[in-house]
């Protein structure tokens, strides 16, 4: 039997230093000092010997038992230590590094406006609504008083879509008709949308972007962003119009604005009216925005029609109202002093970036 502990001793010291994980190392130490370990059933048997034998053997295989634990442990402690460097080492990093700057993005001059507007509207009293922009010809048009045929429809350049729409026309007329659609050229169908399923007295703003089949200029794009107004009570009036419009100005521009309201023509109000304000960018000295007029042209507005009250089911003898439609790209040429309207879609980031 001492002969056997002499084996394990030598094959244990060899197999010890081959181990190259700590895995390794306990799966070994199993093996020698575990439950059924080559040294435990040696350290078990021991109770079959000669007490004289005992004592000796015994002694023999419990510091074999010491040793080759300690060596266990030792070799254990010491794959970990380099284990863990390992990780460390791929783990690395030079903190002293200049880091990659990430770019940080703003708002577009297009939508900071348009907070500051609905912001005013809200604090007036106005909700904010919205609507679709593919639109039905309806909506665009004949439930605002223009009648197809009519030359009305000629101060709208439209782009038309190619596949017509089976829809019942709207809440008032149930009946089904084939539409034809298109990019809404106003957002003054959200108007009818929403007078057909509300009842006076309201106070609504549409922000939104409108779309125009037209040449460009300075101040002229194809796509560009109206805010509608409407305001239906007992007792609205041209009065009442003015006196908001003055009041949002004063607020977005935060100094008096010079308005003036020119008589002009609108199928779906009576009396219409065009809202100029003095040119912000030039001072009134004549630009490129106001076409050297000193005047920029920034909505259309009235009183709504009678038609249109009709069209939405209301009787136009209960109530009045007034609405107007406000160019919200042209408004942040003037805030923010851009010269050219078309600079606003252009996703140029040498300009974008300076707002
Ligand atoms: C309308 O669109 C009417 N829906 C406004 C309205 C609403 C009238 C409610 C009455 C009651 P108009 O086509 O004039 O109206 O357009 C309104 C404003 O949009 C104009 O005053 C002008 O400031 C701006 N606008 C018109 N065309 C363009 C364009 N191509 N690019 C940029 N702004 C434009």
């Amino acid at each position: 039997m001492e002969d056997d502990l002499a084996g394990i001793r030598v094959n244990a010291l060899a197999e010890i230093e081959k181990t190259d994980t700590p895995e390794a190392v306990e799966n070994l130490r199993t093996r020698y000092l575990g439950r059924k370990g080559i040294l435990t059933v040696i350290l078990r048997s021991l109770k079959d010997l000669s007490p004289e034998d005992k004592k000796k053997i015994g002694m023999k295989a419990n510091k074999l038992q010491e040793e080759i634990t300690a060596l266990f442990d030792t070799r254990a402690g010491n794959l970990q230590k380099t284990l863990r460097e390992s990780i460390l080492e791929k783990e690395w990093v030079d903190i002293t590094r200049p880091g990659i700057r990430l770019e940080k993005g703003h708002l577009h001059p297009i939508t900071k406006i348009t907070r500051e507007m609905i912001e005013i509207f809200s604090q007036l009293g106005f909700e904010v609504v919205e609507g679709p922009e593919v639109e039905t010809e309806y909506y665009n048009f004949d439930a605002l008083n223009i009648p197809e045929h009519h030359p009305a429809r000629e101060m709208w350049d439209t782009f038309w879509l190619r596949s017509n729409y089976e829809i019942p026309i709207s809440k008032s007329k149930p009946q089904k008709k084939s539409e034809r659609l298109l990019l809404r050229t106003h957002t003054s169908p959200v108007q009818i949308r929403y007078m057909e399923t509300h009842n006076p007295p309201l106070r609504i703003v549409v922000p939104g972007r409108v779309y125009r089949y037209e040449a460009t200029d300075a101040s002229h794009d194809i796509q560009f962003h109206q805010l509608e107004c409407l305001m239906v009570d007992k007792s609205a009036s041209i009065a009442s119009l003015k006196a908001i419009i003055n009041e949002f100005f004063s607020r977005l521009f935060t100094k008096r604005v010079t308005i003036r309201l020119r008589p002009s023509y609108f199928p779906f109000t009576e009396p219409s009216v065009e809202i100029d304000i003095s040119c912000l960018s030039c001072k009134g000295n004549g630009c490129s925005i106001c076409k050297k007029t000193g005047w920029v042209e920034l909505a259309g507005a009235g009183m709504v029609h009678p038609n249109v009250f009709k069209a939405v089911g209301y009787n136009p003898q209960d109530v009045s109202g007034f609405a107007f439609g406000m160019a919200i790209d042209r408004l942040a040429l003037m805030k923010y002093n851009i010269p050219d309207i078309r600079l606003l879609r252009s996703g140029d980031l040498r300009f974008l970036s300076q707002f």
